[in-house]
């Protein structure tokens, strides 16, 4: 049987709880999953690498997690999804207004590719709260991570605050 392999694109900037927990009811799901971090999709705080590096680090102590390919990509999602035979793309949602952008991203993506498929996982309630720029925020200002960020990202984030 073929693998049922999946991508889980994102800027991961930095990547959340919430991410984390999108990953771990992913990889449920499918044979295999990809960790897509991107290069140049908005203007970041760290660079792509860095960004993958922390994903790395956040998955280590899972054995299921750490067992998922972690790599970046620059481009278009649609030549991913081509090159890598992936049987669908990852993302979450936690709102209505996450609906109504993943909505225009997925009627983008069939359009370039018919076959692309997205599976949509809702966030938990009690992370649909977070986000990468209000981990941000709250990191420039001293504020606890713990809660909203894997341990080695609010290391990170400790260590080297967003200005
Ligand atoms: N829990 C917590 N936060 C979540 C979350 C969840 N389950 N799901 C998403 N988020 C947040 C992130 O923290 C981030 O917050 P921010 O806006 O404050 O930074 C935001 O939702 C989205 O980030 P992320 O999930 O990392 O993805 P993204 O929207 O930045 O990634 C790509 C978008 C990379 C998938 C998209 O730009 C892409 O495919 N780029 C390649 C070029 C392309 O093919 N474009 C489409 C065709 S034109």
């Amino acid at each position: 049987m073929t693998e049922r392999l999946a991508l889980y694109p994102g800027s991961f900037d930095p990547v959340t709880l919430g991410h984390i927990d999108v990953l771990q009811r992913a990889v449920r799901l499918f044979d295999r999953v990809v960790v897509l971090v991107a290069a140049g999709a908005k203007a970041g705080f760290w660079p792509a690498e860095q960004r993958a590096r922390l994903v790395s680090a956040s998955l280590a102590a899972d054995r299921q997690l750490a067992a998922c390919p972690i790599e970046v990509f620059e481009g278009l999602l649609v030549h991913e999804v081509e090159r890598r035979r992936a049987c669908a793309v990852i993302r979450g949602i936690r709102s209505a207004g996450d609906y109504e952008q993943e909505w225009g991203l997925h009627g983008v993506n069939v359009t370039l590719l018919p076959q692309f498929e997205t599976v949509w996982l809702p966030a938990r309630a009690s992370l649909a709260a977070i986000s990468s720029s209000l981990v941000r925020e709250v990191a420039r200002h001293g504020g606890p991570l713990a809660g909203l960020v894997p341990a080695p990202v609010a290391a990170a984030l400790a260590a080297a605050p967003p200005r």
